[in-house]
């Protein structure tokens, strides 16, 4: 095979950045009571960096306890899966995990869906070389807001893939509705997604508030990043990282906390903040096993398995649209 017979990943950018929105969504979220952020803006350069470091820090658990899961029971997950589908990798930022399950699942096209194909660009191009037969394309798509998957994606099953707990995000009733979307576009394939489970506070709390502050610095940095968005003024040093289980909601909610009495101006607004006074920053929703596989199946999928590491920590499910 000469070079111009290799493959090439294709690219479609559906999502387009409304930097007026955005402002607006923010502000609204700063003037509330309690003020709150979305998590989407914890991501700029360096919020996904520091999210990486944090995948590597001892107290936070998902990232290995799911890696091992799936290689512990990678091949009795391959058996229910059906073969030669269509890998949709939603939220694939670095495509390492959908890399890991090619040779289990022997995928007939890779699908790397991120909201901005720039992150893409360079895993695909990568992951193309090390897998040269295998189709690749790369969607740009805030799929928070809707699934919404174009036609270039193809006929034929499809298998969500929805790794690393990301569907902590979003709240039991929000979870429901995109678990709806995801049957929906599954097409007879399924879902194949990591769950979080309810643990220890002991366990939980650590993996939020780490002993070298790189989850601090993670939530801090979303002030840095809403001022160049927002044009705001937030002074990092006046904030404080604060995370804790509230049992209730059964979510690891984060926050950051006025160190003192401040105002926070930006063009065409301000707030002011009383000391200890929050910004509400993530909720990192956490199950019991039991109930998250009632959430699948009230959303219509069909059957259900789940597959979890010794200590109950964490769930891979498959469910078939
Ligand atoms: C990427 C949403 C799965 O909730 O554990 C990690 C984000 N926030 N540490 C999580 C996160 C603070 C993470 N998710």
């Amino acid at each position: 095979m000469s070079p111009t017979d290799l493959r090439q990943p294709r690219f479609i950018q559906l999502y387009r950045e409304d930097r007026a929105a955005l402002r607006q969504e923010l502000a609204e979220g700063l003037l509330a009571t309690p003020a709150h952020s979305s998590p989407k803006y914890l991501y700029d350069p360096l919020g996904s960096r520091l999210f990486d470091a944090i995948t590597e820090l001892p107290e936070y658990y998902p990232t290995r306890t799911e890696a091992a899961l799936l290689l512990t029971h990678g091949a009795a997950i391959a058996r229910e899966v059906p073969k030669g589908v269509t890998l949709v990798d939603l939220g694939a930022g670095n495509c390492e995990k959908a890399a890991r399950l090619f040779g289990l699942l022997r995928p007939a096209r890779y699908v790397a869906v991120d909201i901005s194909v720039d992150y893409l660009n360079n895993a695909l191009q990568c992951l193309q070389r090390q897998f040269p037969s295998l189709d690749m394309l790369g969607v740009g798509l805030d799929f928070s807001s809707q699934l919404a998957l174009p036609p270039e994606v193809g006929e034929g099953p499809r298998l969500l893939f929805y790794p690393g707990s990301s569907i902590g995000n979003f709240t039991p009733d929000e979870a429901l509705a995109f678990l709806r979307q995801v049957r929906a576009v599954a097409q007879g394939g399924g879902l194949l997604i990591g769950v979080d489970l309810v643990k220890p506070v002991e366990v939980l709390e650590p993996a939020y508030d780490d002993a070298l502050g790189v989850t601090a610095a993670f939530n801090k940095n979303l002030l840095l990043h809403i001022n160049r968005v927002l044009g705001s003024d937030f002074a990092v040093q006046d904030w404080e990282h604060a995370a804790f289980f509230n049992a209730e909601a059964s979510r690891i909610e984060m926050h950051l906390q006025a160190r003192r009495g401040l105002t926070v101006r930006w063009p065409g607004g301000e707030r002011r903040f009383a000391q200890g006074e929050r910004i509400h920053t993530e909720n990192s929703y956490k199950y019991r096993s039991g109930d998250f596989q009632s959430l699948l199946t009230a959303a219509g999928f069909a059957q259900v398995q789940a597959w979890t590491d010794e200590r109950g920590w964490f769930a891979m499910f498959w469910a078939q649209a």
